[in-house]
């Protein structure tokens, strides 16, 4: 089965054609990341407008790339939430209008459920059920993936997602957008003892995550140098903040899988592209006797084909929509309210 992804809830526009949900014929990605650099974080009705240039080529090269049709494709998958909502709004009219047009299913993505799914491209063996530690710019969250479509929920962040903090970190100390990545190089050349950063103690959920008070003090600590003209060894300081970050992360999700039971974990979306994070969640893993599942790199960021990879499954389970399908700046996951209070 042939589902084609379309992907436009941020800065990239992407479409892709996978086979079965776990092989790729194409992954086309028109990122702006560089148009959006100059402004230091992503402009939303900038990336609004580009969508709309972007969608109709990227979306041809993949079929063009696929060697295939549109009249060959089973199912036309969209990220409908969550996102930029005039981002989003381009990617799920355009599939609109595409199903309309072809006669062809029309299946609704979530973009974290996507992220999960990036997974089943690069390892044949992952089956549900198994734990996920899904970690982008705008999310953070240890979930259940029960099956292909139910997902439990057992902790998220309550407040900054682990990549925004990289990112409002990076650009304190003066890398560009997007800082994750200029964070992660600049950490292999520094000493991750440098600095001793705070850890978040919460009540309640210890599965719960919170990076703003660790994105604060970095914040701050940069701009007081600044003030008092001491300089600052940022290689330092990004080494420790990606162990803060690296080691938090891996120890709620080991303690998560620890209690119930789960000894497949898939870490997954932009920050799993992250060095820190990828070695001490694999150390923790090996020395649990778990196995770890991550995507090749290519896969750790936007994608469609992780949305394609989702939709074949959602559409294999019945998750369909219509012409009335809207998009949504913020959508919880199927299944959510089971677990959260
Ligand atoms: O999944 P994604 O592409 O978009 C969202 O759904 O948010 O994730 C983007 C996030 C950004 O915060 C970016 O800085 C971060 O992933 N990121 C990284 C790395 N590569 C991307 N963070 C740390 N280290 C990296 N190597
Ligand atoms: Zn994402």
């Amino acid at each position: 089965m042939l589902i084609l992804g379309i992907e436009s809830s941020c800065d990239e526009t992407a479409a892709a054609v996978v086979e079965d949900g776990r092989k790729i014929l194409s992954n086309v990605i028109a990122s702006q990341a560089q148009e959006h650099m100059q402004y230091g974080g992503v402009v939303p009705e900038l990336a609004s407008r580009r969508h709309c240039e972007n969608i109709l080529p990227v979306v041809d090269k993949a079929l063009k790339d696929a060697g295939i049709s549109l009249e060959d494709v089973d199912g036309i998958a969209v990220t409908y939430a969550p996102g930029l909502i005039g981002a989003l709004l381009v990617g799920v009219s355009f599939a609109k209008g595409l199903a309309m047009m072809a006669d062809k299913p029309l299946i609704p993505v979530h973009h974290t459920e996507g992220h999960a799914a990036a997974n089943y491209l690069a390892h044949a063996g992952l089956k549900p059920p198994y734990l996920g530690l899904i970690v982008s710019g705008g999310h953070t969250r240890i979930a259940e993936i029960l099956d292909y479509t139910t997902f439990r929920t057992v902790g998220k962040t309550r407040d900054d997602a682990a990549g925004e903090c990289f990112d409002k970190c990076a650009r304190a100390m003066g890398f560009p957008y997007p800082g994750g990545l200029h964070v992660d190089r600049a950490a292999q050349r520094g000493d991750a003892s440098a600095f001793r950063l705070p850890k978040s103690k919460m009540d309640g959920n210890p599965y719960d995550f919170s990076f703003s008070g660790l994105k604060t003090y970095v914040v701050n600590l940069l701009h007081h140098a600044e003030q008092v003209h001491e300089s600052v060894n940022t290689d330092d300081l990004a080494a420790s903040l990606q162990k803060d970050i690296a080691d938090t992360l891996t120890e709620k999700t080991i303690a998560a899988a620890k209690a119930l039971g789960y000894t497949q974990i898939g870490l997954s979306g932009g920050v799993s592209a992250n060095s820190g994070v990828r070695s001490a969640l694999e150390q923790a893993c090996r020395e649990n006797g778990f196995t770890l599942y991550m995507p090749p790199i290519a896969l750790c960021g936007d994608n469609a084909a992780m949305i394609a990879a989702q939709g074949y499954y959602n559409y294999l389970a019945g998750i369909t929509a219509d012409e009335s399908l809207n998009a949504m700046a913020s959508k919880e996951l199927r299944g959510e309210s089971v677990q959260q209070a």
